[in-house]
């Protein structure tokens, strides 16, 4: 997840703003969207004139001061990146724009194109030379090579054509922007499956991530559909297909204010990442298969054979990243045969644990920069363990210090409590566990093939859980002045009755504890008194062995003794309504791949909850979002 910025003005009204000042200040509203590095382009001028840049790794504050020492012209057109590291770490020539067709073209991305190694390899043969090590970088030398290759067509209209032509043969998710020293006027972006809004104005014309990009200037809005390419003058503004067929926009007025924006309408930045949990895990997915349907983790950094030698997996994280660590057993140990352990990062290296050169030692942190599991995974690397870090973060401390990593694509995570990082996370881990069934032989190519199908149908399945947000939304706030709430859990569902837990503690601040739904009779069910409240996490009733019938025997022995209980179900599974006092249903999946819907009732009950009580939700108290100390 990156922010862009773009803008074009006539630039001889009194009213106009320099494009250099528009584009900063829509940085400095989508900054928000990530911070690894900022940089701006602008036209320096018609006939002759040429593309001045500027880009930094860091945040934004870096550019400004980069640009105090080097000043750009405030010209008429410009564009403006602030990115969250994917393809490439956070370094300066890493950084956004990326210049080709000898410097007189300029393009920002956001995204990931899927496809990049083998359009690098085409123009890597055609003499092309590379400076970064971005998939970007590589959008702009095919957009640069069109370019030159559309001498047939009228110059106000190559770089449109050209934008076309290049996105029929781009394969992912992208936003991007482009100007040309040839046309000083006029800014090209195309978009599929990545965010891009039109800012109307009088003389001027704006792009942006979101609305935010451009509230200070204009209230008047225009949605782009998917794989539509928009190309904005200062009094125009012409939307087409990928094939150049005239597209329309839907117009609306932006009725936000601009704290408002930035959370694309949302009360709260942990209300908006909730509900970015499908993109944040369709983009942990993409470009990780290739034609064949295998799955390829170039990225990984570390040599097959060695990975073919493990005989033992321990992972090491906290907090909610230690329960996405619990799914990732549960998956790796059944696909792998593997034994796998979870320890909580802290206890690992007090214990004396036993490590050596065939572990393999997974790290999960959203951060990359917790110090518990950073020392934990420092102590590992001593022991000779192998490194492997599950990350959010690019170019974080964890990572880095890791032999191997693996990046969830969930983009920054504003909100102290983690939700979109935490679906990330086990999506991670399950594309982990899949490849190491792949080179281990453990699964037929046929398996693996439908599981991934499955994980990619997920996303939607999740969305269908957000638009059925209602019911658990008024239950939340009817159930506000509740002390303590239980969550029970089988297998995939123990870990996400505990993640539903913490929520309601971090966020509520009432007493929860999630247990393993068969240990209640060892002790806890004591606690069980009239009105009670207990979230159930129900297994699919198709699922294996006796799961089910099981969950269902737990939840009778808790409503004889007066709890009042809520459950979340299959679709289609009606055994379970007689004993519930509400039922959530979600769409049916796998049952190992159930925590990324399961999951997603207990964060919006936790966050409505929360609200309902009238606490700040981004910063509950005495929590940090990095925990860097031991
Ligand atoms: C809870 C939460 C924390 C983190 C934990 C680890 O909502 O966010 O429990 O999961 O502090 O942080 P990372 O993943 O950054 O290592």
């Amino acid at each position: 997840m990156c922010g862009i910025v773009g803008y074009v003005s006539r630039g001889d009204q009194e009213r106009d703003h320099g494009a250099l000042d528009v584009v900063l200040e829509g940085l400095r509203r989508l900054e928000y969207r990530g911070y690894d590095s900022a940089g701006v382009a602008v036209l320096t001028g018609a006939d002759g004139g040429g593309i001045a840049s500027a880009k930094k790794a860091g945040k934004l504050s870096n550019l400004l001061g980069e640009l105090e020492q080097h000043p750009l012209p405030n010209s008429r057109t410009g564009i403006g990146h602030t990115r969250w590291a994917t393809h490439g770490g956070p370094t300066d020539v890493n950084a956004h724009p990326h210049l080709a067709d000898d410097d007189r073209l300029a393009l920002i991305h956001n995204g990931i194109i899927e496809n990049f190694s083998e359009l690098k390899s085409v123009l890597l043969e055609k003499g092309v030379t590379f400076r970064s090590a971005t998939d970007t970088e590589v959008a702009a030398a095919l957009l640069g090579d069109e370019y030159q290759a559309a001498v047939d067509v009228p110059a106000a209209q190559r770089l449109t054509v050209a934008m076309q032509r290049a996105c029929q043969k781009l394969e992912g998710a992208f936003t991007l922007l482009a100007i040309h020293a040839d046309l000083p006027d006029v800014v090209v972006a195309a978009r599929r499956n990545s965010p891009l809004v039109v800012g109307l104005g009088e003389g001027e014309n704006f792009l942006g991530s979101d609305v935010s990009g451009f509230i200070d200037y204009t209230r008047r809005a225009v949605e782009l559909g998917q794989d539509q390419i928009v190309t904005i003058t200062p009094d125009a503004v012409e939307i087409t297909d990928f094939f150049g067929a005239p597209a329309e926009g839907k117009e609306y007025q932006v009725d936000w204010d601009a704290a408002a924006a930035e959370k694309d309408g949302f009360p709260s930045f942990m209300e908006k990442e909730i509900h970015e949990q499908p993109r944040a895990v369709a983009e942990t997915l993409l470009g990780r298969t290739d034609a064949e349907g295998r799955l390829v983790l170039d990225e990984l950094r570390i040599d097959p054979e060695q990975l073919k030698q493990v005989n033992k997996i321990i992972v090491l994280a906290c907090g909610t990243s230690a329960y996405a660590g619990q799914v990732a057993k549960y998956a790796i140990e059944h696909w792998c045969r593997i034994p796998t352990e979870v320890e909580l990062s802290h206890e690992f290296r007090y214990r004396d644990p036993i490590v050596d050169s065939n572990t393999l030692v997974i790290s999960i942190s959203q951060s990359g920069e917790t110090m518990d599991t950073l020392m934990a995974v420092r102590y590992a690397r001593e022991q000779g363990a192998k490194t492997l870090a599950i990350c959010n973060t690019n170019g974080s401390t964890i990572p880095r210090e890791s032999d191997a990593v693996l990046y969830t694509h969930a983009g920054p995570e504003i909100a102290v409590a983690s939700t979109k990082a935490f679906l990330a996370q086990i999506t991670a881990a399950y594309l982990l566990g899949l490849y190491l069934a792949q080179l281990r032989g453990n699964k037929f190519q046929g398996e693996i093939k439908d599981l991934l199908a499955d994980l990619h149908k997920t996303p939607d399945k999740i969305q269908s859980v957000l638009d059925n947000e209602q019911q658990i939304r008024d239950l939340a706030v009817a159930m506000k002045d509740t002390k303590s709430v239980l969550f029970l859990g089988r297998h995939v569902g123990f870990p996400v009755a505990m993640e539903g837990a913490l929520k309601l503690k971090e966020l509520a601040y009432i007493h929860a504890e999630g247990f393993a739904a068969g240990e209640l009779k060892h002790g806890p069910i004591a606690l069980i008194e009239e009105g009670q409240p207990v979230f159930v996490v129900v297994p699919s009733p198709n699922g294996r062995d006796s799961l089910h019938a099981k969950v269902v025997s737990n939840i009778q022995e808790i409503r004889a003794r007066g709890a009042k209980t809520i459950v979340i179900a299959e679709e289609g599974d009606e055994a379970v309504r007689e004993f519930a006092e509400q039922v959530f249903y979600i769409p049916a999946t796998p049952t190992l791949l159930a925590p990324l819907l399961t999951t997603v009732p207990l964060q919006i009950f936790a966050c409505a909850l929360a609200s309902a009580k009238g606490y700040d939700v981004d910063q509950p108290r005495n929590l940090a979002k990095s925990v860097t100390v031991e």
